[in-house]
This record gives structure tokens, C-alpha cells and sequence, in this order.
């Protein structure tokens, strides 16, 4: 006959060790699987005489109510427990200071770049490039410096070969847009230049803008327009402006722009070495001769042209003294701007 209450009894010390959910299972296959315990109870039914059937059958099915009744409230225990001990251990400490992500940021020089050009296509000038190795042809000869000119000492030349250099200055995207293109033609020419130079004030690398308008009555006046409009908004409306004339192979007349001193207001200091005045470019129409090397007509055409240096530019605005700072890749300095 069947013992119900022995049979509780062990089945309830089992369930009681069970201390996982893998072993609960273990008790659970063990009681009420297909070769469980009580299965194989029920299976006797079968061979007993009627009277016995009825009552032994009940006792059966009661036995495994409470079976399944203890796994279920087990079950539950155990998985509240699982919940407590995860939650204990992935609390997470809201109060922690986060992750730290450097973010990097435009470097000044391109800084300025950008606002000259932004400056420039507001007035409709377009954007050209060419190459930082560049023909002798184009850089001094086609721009009215032949191989003996004097003017050539005033740039220290970085040589690939004979004919073929670092470029010095912007100016060779004049002739080079000039040969791709007909006139009227209104763009800037930003980029990389190379001279073998090295001080407080030289690096060997720095960054030049080129200008150039070409139409059929470019006058002087359009250059100074230009160029104070420019002034007023790189640097503020109130900067007085000065054409002081000066020397170019490439433009005739020529002349040298300079801004009155942003640091003392045209009193006089160190940094205009107490003149009042600071030199940002150089400019002026662009000479017959260079017309002439691209094939356009000096008859029908004039123009003019300007070169700034951005670094320059750059160490006005925010009162920078030594342009070695812009390369030298210190944070504490990239940081400022
Ligand atoms: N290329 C000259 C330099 O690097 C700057 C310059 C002066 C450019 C006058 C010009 C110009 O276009 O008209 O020193």
C-alpha cells in the first residue's frame, strides 16, 4: 500500500535541498516525470482489484497535487531569491563620475582659413586650388620672375629638382586657374607654402590666401572695396586701413596693406614696433605681363590680386607672439580657441 505520509516526508527533505533552480528540476523530473515516482504509482492502477482502485487512485492524485503544489511555491522562492542576489550584485553607482571622452576641435589655422573664405564667397568669390609641388614655371617665371630676377632672393626655395620646387606662394593658382579658365573670374586660392625659413615669425610651412578678379574694367578702387571689406570683418568695422606702394613682379602698381595696430589702437607698441600700423598682405593690378604669359588680351582685361598670410592673420586676432605655438601641437594651446 501506498505510505503518503513517508512519501511527503522524504519528497519535502528533497525539496528542501534543492537549492537551485537546475536541481529543482532534478526533484521535478524525479517526482512527476514520465518515469517518475508517481507516475510509476499510477501505472499499478491497472493490476488492482475495483474496490482498491477508487480510494488508492485519490490518494495518488492527491500526493501529486501536493507535489506540484510544494515545487511551484519552491519554484517561486527560489526564483525571488535569484532576483535578490542579481540585483545586489549589478547595482550600479549612479553617483560614479562618468567616462571622460577628449573631443578634438578645429585647429586655429583652419579656424581662420574658414572664416576668410566664408568671407570671400559671401562676396562671390569662388575657391581654387593646385599643387604644393609646383614648376619653377609657375611659381616665379609665368608670374614674371625669370631665373635671374632679384625678386626670387626675397623667397628661400625648398628644390625637388631644378625645375621643380615646394611652392613659395599661392600665386602659381593665378596662373594655373588663368590657363583653365576665361575671364571675368573672381576666386581665392587657400593652401599650403613652403620657404626655407625659420624664426620667431618663419616657420617652414605656413598657409597663404591667394585673391584674383579679372573683367574688362577691374579698377584699383574694386581692390581697396575689396580688401577694407574683408578687413572690417576678419577683424572689426572700426580697423583703419593703409595702401602703402610697394614692389611686385606680378602686379603693377603694387602695394602693401596695413591695418592700424589692433593692440594699441595706432598709439604705438611693441608689436607695430611703435609705428601704429601692421602689415597683413600684399596686393596690387595684375601686371600686363602675366596676361600676356596665359594668353589673355592686357587690352581688354584688367585685374587685380592680393596674398595674405593666414598665420599672420591668425597671430593678430588673438594676440598670438610666436607662430611656432600653431605647430607644436600642445593642447593647452589648441585648447583656446
Ligand atoms: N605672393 C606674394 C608673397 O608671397 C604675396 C602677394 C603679393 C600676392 C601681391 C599677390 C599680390 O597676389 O598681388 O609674398
Amino acid at each position: 500500500m501506498l505510505d503518503t505520509d513517508s512519501f511527503k516526508k522524504v519528497f519535502l527533505s528533497e525539496l528542501d535541498k534543492a537549492a537551485s533552480t537546475s536541481e529543482l528540476q532534478q526533484v521535478r523530473i524525479k517526482y512527476l516525470g514520465k518515469k517518475g515516482l508517481l507516475t510509476a504509482q499510477l501505472k499499478n492502477l491497472s493490476t488492482m482489484p475495483a474496490e482498491e482502485k477508487r480510494s488508492f487512485g485519490k490518494a495518488v492524485n492527491e500526493l501529486k497535487g501536493f507535489v506540484e503544489n510544494e515545487i511551484a511555491l519552491k519554484e517561486s522562492a527560489l526564483g525571488n531569491a535569484d532576483l535578490k542576489k542579481r540585483l545586489s550584485s549589478e547595482t550600479i553607482d549612479v553617483t560614479l563620475p562618468g567616462k571622460y571622452t577628449p573631443v578634438g576641435r578645429e585647429h586655429p589655422i583652419n579656424k581662420v582659413l574658414r572664416e576668410i573664405e566664408d568671407i570671400f564667397i559671401s562676396m562671390g568669390f569662388g575657391v581654387e586650388e593646385g599643387p604644393q609641388v609646383e614648376l619653377d614655371y609657375y611659381n616665379f617665371e609665368a608670374l614674371n620672375m625669370p631665373k635671374d630676377h632679384p625678386a626670387r632672393d626675397m623667397q628661400d626655395t625648398f628644390y625637388i629638382t631644378d625645375d621643380v620646387i615646394l611652392r613659395t606662394h599661392t600665386s602659381p593658382v593665378q596662373i594655373r586657374t588663368m590657363e583653365k579658365k576665361k575671364p571675368p573670374l573672381r576666386f581665392i586660392a587657400p593652401g599650403k607654402v613652403y620657404r626655407c625659413d625659420a624664426d620667431i615669425s618663419h616657420t617652414p610651412m605656413f598657409h597663404q590666401v591667394e585673391g584674383l578678379m579679372v573683367d574688362t574694367d577691374i579698377s584699383f578702387s574694386d581692390l581697396k572695396g575689396v580688401l577694407e571689406t574683408f578687413i572690417h570683418r576678419i577683424f572689426n568695422p572700426e580697423t583703419s586701413v593703409r595702401f602703402r606702394p610697394s614692389f611686385f613682379p606680378f602686379t603693377e602698381p603694387s602695394a602693401e596693406v596695413d591695418i592700424g595696430c589692433i593692440f594699441c589702437k595706432g598709439s604705438g607698441c611693441q608689436v607695430c614696433k611703435g609705428t601704429g600700423w601692421l602689415e597683413i598682405l600684399g596686393a596690387g593690378m595684375v601686371n600686363p605681363r602675366v596676361f600676356e604669359m596665359v594668353g589673355y588680351n592686357p587690352a581688354i582685361y584688367t585685374g587685380f590680386a592680393f596674398g595674405m598670410g593666414v598665420e599672420r592673420i591668425t597671430m593678430l586676432k588673438y594676440g598670438i607672439d610666436d607662430i611656432r605655438l600653431f605647430f607644436e601641437n600642445d593642447l593647452r594651446f589648441l585648447r583656446q580657441f
